[in-house]
């Protein structure tokens, strides 16, 4: 039985604060909206992200930060743990999360090591979990979330032995450059963030036993695209989107799903998101739409459910519910 494993890269937690108290979001409040969407509609059995999921701009020790990016820490950590345990909730107890550190969480420790290096590291009695490191800020081991953080950042972790999931911190100028140069220097299968850019290709290596294509993803990103995010330019050349990685025997394909305008995009076209929560047994649904397909159907097929759920639920006429009361997260209660 095929395995699938969602990825979400950058999500860029964070905020600006007006002079009023007022928080504007750094983070794309409606993709992260569309990737608990998908998690939920996926069911993945892992789930890695990719790291930079806190922006943490105030911590920068590359530039000064403005007035407008100070005390915005609390929030970001509040906001980034209640996205957590709804993604915890979506994919259910089973399911292994995976959070990568990327170079914005290292931040924290770079900062301490020159404004108070005797804080680094430091975990309180009986804990091995440093106090001001970003799994003991947003206690990822708690029962409630029971996420895997690995770091420093330049971690890898390989997805069932197979894909190489790192942050990563090669950057193309162009669009498309990055996975190609990524997969010179690193023939195999692997998925990465840091370049906010929706990018795969192959490569297929020639051997003793034959042509081998390896496959390299960069989902994009969750964060916003408008310029509020601090970076060189307000016109960034950067994606929205996930990941989705399956493993089929001993073999990986990977799927680009970009999100637009806090809809994520499936194969076959835009879709509007749906309510699981109405009742219908989705895995009853999943097998009735399954069985006129042949046994050897191709990996697409298996993604036609989602495709093809909301015709379902027309026919059957059951009311789609609103979006926040589904997902028991809503961000704008967050913020406010
Ligand atoms: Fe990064
Ligand atoms: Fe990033």
């Amino acid at each position: 039985m095929a395995k699938h494993a969602l990825v979400i890269p950058d999500m860029h937690v964070g905020f600006r604060r007006a002079t009023n108290g007022n928080l504007t979001p750094l983070h794309d409040e409606s993709a992260l909206k569309a990737a608990l969407k998908m998690a939920r509609q996926i069911r993945p059995s892992e789930v890695v992200m990719l790291g930079d999921n806190l922006d943490l701009a105030a911590w920068s020790s590359k530039f000064v930060p403005t007035p407008d990016l100070r005390e915005t820490t609390q929030a970001s950590l509040e906001c980034l743990r209640d996205f957590l345990v709804a993604l915890r909730k979506a994919v259910g107890p089973k399911c292994r999360l995976t959070y990568l550190e990327g170079n914005h969480e290292a931040r924290i420790g770079k900062l301490l090591l020159v404004v108070a290096g005797e804080a680094y590291g430091l975990s309180p009695a009986g804990s091995d979990v440093p106090a001001l490191s970003v799994p003991g800020l947003l206690r990822l081991a708690d029962k409630d979330l029971r996420i895997n953080y690995l770091g420093p950042y330049g971690a890898t972790y390989w997805l069932w032995g197979k894909v190489e999931c790192t942050h990563g911190d090669l950057i193309r100028k162009r669009g498309g450059h990055t996975v190609g140069a990524r997969l010179v220097e690193h023939p195999n299968h692997q998925t990465f963030g840091h370049i906010h850019r929706c990018e795969l290709a192959g490569r297929t290596l020639h051997g003793a036993s034959g042509p081998h294509t390896v496959w390299a993803m960069s989902p994009g990103t969750l964060a916003r695209l408008d310029g509020v995010v601090p970076a060189g330019t307000a016109h960034v050349d950067w994606q929205q989107g996930l990941g989705l990685i399956t493993l089929d025997g001993e073999d990986i394909a990977m799927f680009l799903i970009p999100i637009t305008n806090g809809k994520a995009m499936l194969p076959g076209g835009l879709k509007p998101m749906m309510d699981l929560d109405d009742g219908i047994d989705d895995e009853k649904v999943v097998t009735k739409l399954a069985e006129p397909e042949p046994k050897d159907a191709d990996r697409f097929r298996e993604l036609q459910w989602v495709e093809t759920l909301p015709q379902v639920w027309e026919q059957r006429h059951v009311p789609v519910q609103q979006d926040d009361a589904i997902l028991g997260i809503n961000l704008t209660d967050v913020l406010s």
